[in-house]
């Protein structure tokens, strides 16, 4: 059973997703059915990934009730009008042949974008019922503030890239104090945190995979949810357990010391990006 990240603002998302990025068509619709098959009941796409539709039949195949399934998606930076953003908006939720989704996100901030418009639309999304929850990925902390205090946004969801090496106190805090999730994407660094050494002796001292290490210490912080890419059963199963690994106070402090500052994903359509604290 995967715990459930927050349940207040009726998030009830769980904490372990699948990432779907970069899989399309067939290939995404069977990894998808795969996870869905083995447990986990939340899945991670976006208009940009171009594979919702791959998602919707998967939805569809599963057999399962859709309510029994939390659905993330997205609008590009790039359709971030009113009227662009509601098209996109209806285009997702046809390609997921869903009356809704559970939880819609701005992908990144806009460029030279009319920020209250923007937000006042995404906002009537969730009025109007389509999205269950409203939220943002990749924006910096200065822009969440402004969009949670001065708009009034009710925000439940942050989703920005958080690992062992890339530290975002700040806006896990600041998540916290709102009652809101922060969802880490590239939670295992694109395969590179199961190469750092201290995280394989961490490993190896536990008899499990790094892989679960890099994991586990993403899930077993309160408001954290992580969504790790997986197309083998494999490695979708062992994603899945790591929630059953044990890390001590050794490990945290071990995990603690490593640098905090390796980004592995800043387009150069990324925004001036919260120092690393
Ligand atoms: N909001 C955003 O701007 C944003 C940006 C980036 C990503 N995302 C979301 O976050 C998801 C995950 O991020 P990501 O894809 O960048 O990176 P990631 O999840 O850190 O890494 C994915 C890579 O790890 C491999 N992997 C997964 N489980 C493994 C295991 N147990 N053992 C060995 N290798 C394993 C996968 O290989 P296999 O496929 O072969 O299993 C894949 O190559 C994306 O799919 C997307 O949904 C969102």
């Amino acid at each position: 059973m995967q715990n459930i990240v927050i349940e207040s603002r009726q998030l009830n998302m769980p904490k372990l997703g699948l990432g779907t990025w970069p899989m399309v068509g067939d290939e995404c619709t069977r990894a998808v059915v795969q996870a869905l098959e083995l447990g986990y009941r939340h899945i991670d796409t976006a208009a940009a990934y171009e594979n919702e539709d791959a998602v919707g039949r998967a939805l569809v195949e599963s057999g399962l009730p859709r309510k029994e399934i939390y659905v993330t998606s997205k609008v590009w930076w790039d359709k971030l009008t009113p009227s662009d953003m509601r098209r996109s908006f209806d285009n997702t939720l046809q390609a997921l042949q869903s009356e809704y989704v559970d939880l819609f996100l701005i992908h990144w901030p806009g460029k030279g974008w009319d920020l209250v418009r923007t937000i006042e639309t995404l906002i009537s999304i969730k009025e109007q019922g389509g999205a269950r929850n409203i939220g943002v990925a990749n924006f910096p902390l200065p822009l969440l503030r402004e969009v949670v205090e001065v708009m009034g946004a009710p925000l439940a969801v942050i989703q920005v890239e958080y690992h062992v090496s890339l530290a975002q106190r700040a806006l896990l805090q600041y998540a916290r104090e709102h009652d809101m999730a922060l969802t880490a994407y590239s939670p295992l660094m694109r395969n590179k945190a199961a190469e750092i050494p201290a995280i394989r002796r961490i490993a190896e001292k536990h008899g499990v995979l790094p892989t679960q290490i890099a994991l586990k210490w993403l899930l077993e912080q309160p408001n954290v949810a992580a969504v790790p890419k997986a197309s083998s059963r494999a490695n979708q199963s062992s994603n899945l357990a790591s929630f059953n690994v044990q890390l001590d106070d050794d490990d945290r402090a071990v995990i603690a010391s490593l640098p905090k500052d390796q980004r592995v994903v800043s387009p150069e359509y990324a925004p001036q990006w919260d120092p690393p604290t």
